[in-house]
Parts: C-alpha cells; structure tokens; sequence
C-alpha cells in the first residue's frame, strides 16, 4: 500500500478530489498518512481531521529564516517516511535537499499546461488571471514530478480546458479544477501507487 503525504496550503478541494477517488475505489493501493499546511487556517486541515488523517502546521513564518525552515519541513517529511508527497495546492517551495531525498517521489498540480503559465509567481488564481490577460482560448492543468525547478520535472498528465470570452479568474479556476485538476491529480496517483509510471531520460513514461 503506497504512503502518501499531501501538502497543501488554502481551500483543499484536490485534496478533497483525492479523498473521494478513495472512496470510490478509482485511487487504489492508498493510504494518506499525513496532511501538512504552511497555513493554520487551511480548509483542508479540517477536512483531513474530519477523516481522521493526521494534519500537521509548519509555516516558514515559525522559523527565523528560510533555512530553518527548509530544515524542518524537511526532517519532518523524512520522518514521517512517505513513499509519495503529493502538492495539492501548496505554494510554498519545495527545499532542494528535500528534492534531493524524494527524487521523482514528488507530484505536484499546476493550473496551466506547462510550460505555458507557470514559474515563478504563476499561482493560484493569478495563473487564470494571466491565461485572461493574454486571451488564449484553451488552458487547462499539468500534474508533474518536482524537481529543482520551478514547474520544469517531468510531466505525467495534462488535460485541456476551454477558455470563454465571458470568464472571470474565478469561474475559470473553477472549470479548469472540475474539468482537469480533480480527474488528473487522483489518477495519477493511481498510476503512482500502481507502479504504470517512469522516469527515462528525463520523461514519464506509462508502462
Ligand atoms: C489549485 O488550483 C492548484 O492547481 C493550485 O492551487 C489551487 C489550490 O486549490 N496550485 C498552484 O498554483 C501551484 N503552482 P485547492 O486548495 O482547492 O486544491
């Protein structure tokens, strides 16, 4: 049974997304062993209590420094020894030595298709915010390993959406998370705990 920790940092739906394909046995073979959040006013810590999954705060606003930070968070994901970590909404980076410990054992869900829309300051609702500002007619979601970069580690499933000329930033997050984020981010972690996905040269490759 694969150990998955989900880090996350505002409402939860993916999270929430996650919890459901459990419950409807399309997410097999796992188990959510904690649910970690840099924001104590998360919605998706209460929504892991209410499962009864551990759900654990480290905000870098705790820590003196950046560093200090990275330490914990990561001797804490060490500790807890998760066979998958699973960003499902947390807009905190990832520390390099954790990266460097979870080598293509960190998944992340990113609102645009990659490369397009994301980097540095491409998150949240600012991401649909700038798919508006420069008019393009589809969009959509990426789930990708993490690697040292930014939005850049070896993608496993994308999924396009229609942008409409009546949108707002919030009405098309919202279709982009029911159309893609929430049908993505639980079947690739099927894939994950299935043993169908692998990293060559840089790539994912479905076996
Ligand atoms: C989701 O849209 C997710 O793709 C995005 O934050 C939102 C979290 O929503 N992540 C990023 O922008 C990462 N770069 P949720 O808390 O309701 O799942």
């Amino acid at each position: 049974m694969l150990r998955a920790a989900v880090c996350v940092s505002g409402g939860g739906t993916n999270l929430q997304a996650i919890l459901d394909a459990m419950d409807a046995g399309t997410l097999t073979n796992t188990e959510i062993i904690a649910v970690i959040s840099n924001n104590p006013g998360a919605k998706a810590l209460s929504r892991a209590r209410g499962r009864g999954i551990p759900a654990l705060v480290l905000s870098p606003k705790d820590y003196p420094d950046r560093e200090a930070f990275d330490e914990a968070f990561t001797a804490k994901l060490c500790e807890l020894a998760p066979d998958l970590i699973v960003l499902a909404g947390f807009l905190v980076k990832i520390p390099p030595q954790l990266v460097a410990r979870f080598s293509n054992r960190i998944i992340n869900i990113h609102p645009a298709l990659i490369p397009s829309f994301c980097g540095v300051g491409y998150y949240g609702l600012k991401v649909h915010e700038k798919v508006l500002e420069r008019g393009v007619k589809l969009t959509g979601a990426t789930v990708h390993f993490v690697n040292e970069g930014m939005d850049e580690g070896p993608i496993i499933a994308q999924k396009a959406v229609q942008v409409e000329e009546t949108d707002t930033p919030e009405i098309l997050q919202r279709r982009v998370m029911e159309q893609a984020e929430w049908i993505l981010l639980p079947r690739a972690m099927d894939d994950f705990a299935n043993g169908r996905l692998r990293v060559v040269d840089g790539r994912v490759r479905r076996v």
